[in-house]
């Protein structure tokens, strides 16, 4: 089978080679399949530049979701055969022509369902969902804050927040990514390059501040983001992509330290916490809880609640390009490869 090697950090262009390896075999409790596509994660980029540690080394195939057909089964596997169509997680392998899912992350989907929003719904949902319904547990009538609101995770707690009753409040950098909040639903959508998000949300909330904030860049924002939480409110910290600006150790322990020092105490007197959501570690040490929310998410998907923007499907042979899309910030929900 070929996979799509990582096999230099840093650019796009150099860093991806296609190599022609053996296909690999499912083992007891795991699923072959044969991939028509695959998703990009910003995690991906992250692995890219080098600035991932959970990836492994070098070369290696990354990749966090497929869709495709069952082609073989492990023993134990009883609930998809050999020919349906299927979304999956894995963990990395997935930019290949064959991947090994585990049977728990593993669902069968309609064949009306295209393969970006598959995989949307098999990464981006279940990362939002996991945060707002499992961790966040929002609640109707809460204001929320979704940073990166445009993007995969973004347009999903998005969705996920409307059908709570929740007020939202979303950030990204575009006045055509304003337009496409809009579209979603954001309640009040801000331009945080044109104006301080922090100064914007208190101006709209006023004293009460937030309740739910979902911050994936890190940094200051998550500092900020406390400062806006009101009483019984918590924030939600998953990701760091503001780490990707800086190239130097200086400047990374820069960023560490922007996201503020917090003592329980403080989270104790104020009643306000703080959450960090790692979904490969939780689908390492309890898949099933990442499989129950995978069903949901299908469901979501069948009620008509949840519904995945692709924002750019490419060849695996632009697979640098789609990768650039993605990094360049340009990208409005699910950015799929095909093979
Ligand atoms: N912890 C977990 O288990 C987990 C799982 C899935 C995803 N994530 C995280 O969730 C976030 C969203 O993932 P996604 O795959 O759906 O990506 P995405 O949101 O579609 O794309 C990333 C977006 O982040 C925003 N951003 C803010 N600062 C940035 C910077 N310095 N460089 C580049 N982009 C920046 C950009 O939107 P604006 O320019 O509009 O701000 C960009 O479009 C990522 O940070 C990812 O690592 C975490």
């Amino acid at each position: 089978m070929k996979a799509a090697y990582l096999v230099k950090y840093g650019s796009a262009d150099s860093a991806f080679e296609i190599r022609e390896v053996e296909t690999p075999q499912p083992q007891a409790d795991q699923i072959l399949i044969r991939v028509s596509g695959f998703g990009l994660n910003f995690a991906d980029v992250m692995a890219r530049l080098g600035l991932y540690k959970g990836a492994p080394p070098i070369p290696t195939v990354i990749g966090y979701d497929v869709v495709g057909v069952v082609e073989a089964c492990g023993a134990g596997v009883d609930h998809v055969s050999k020919g349906d169509r299927v979304m999956a997680l894995t963990r990395f392998g997935g930019y290949a022509e064959y991947a090994i899912a585990e049977k728990e992350v593993t669902v069968k989907i309609p064949d009306a369902l295209a393969p970006g929003e598959a995989v949307a719904l098999a990464t981006q949902y279940c990362t939002a969902y996991y945060l707002a319904c499992r961790m966040a547990n929002i609640q109707e009538g809460e204001k929320v804050l979704i940073h990166a609101a445009a993007g995969g995770v973004g347009t999903a707690l998005t969705q996920i927040a409307i059908d709570k009753k929740c007020t939202v409040f979303g950030t990204c950098s575009s006045s055509k990514k304003i337009a496409y909040l809009k579209g979603n639903g954001v309640h009040h959508p801000i331009n945080y390059l044109t104006s301080d998000f922090e100064s914007s949300v208190r101006s709209i909330a006023g004293d009460d501040g937030i309740d739910v904030v979902f911050d994936p860049v890190g940094g200051k924002s998550v500092k900020k983001g406390f400062r806006l939480l009101g009483s019984g409110g918590r924030i939600l910290t998953f990701g760091a992509s503001s780490m990707n600006k800086t190239k130097s150790i200086f400047g990374k322990i820069k960023v560490l330290g922007q996201f503020g020092i917090y003592h329980p105490v403080q989270f104790l007197s104020n009643s306000k916490g703080m959450i960090g959501v790692n979904m490969l570690k939780v689908a390492e040490d309890r898949p099933d809880k990442i499989g129950g929310v995978m069903r949901e998410v299908v469901q979501g998907y069948h009620d008509g609640i949840l519904k995945p923007h692709v924002g750019g499907e490419f060849h695996i042979d632009q697979l640098a390009e789609a990768h650039q899309f993605l990094q360049s910030r340009k990208s409005m929900g699910k950015v799929v490869v095909l093979w």
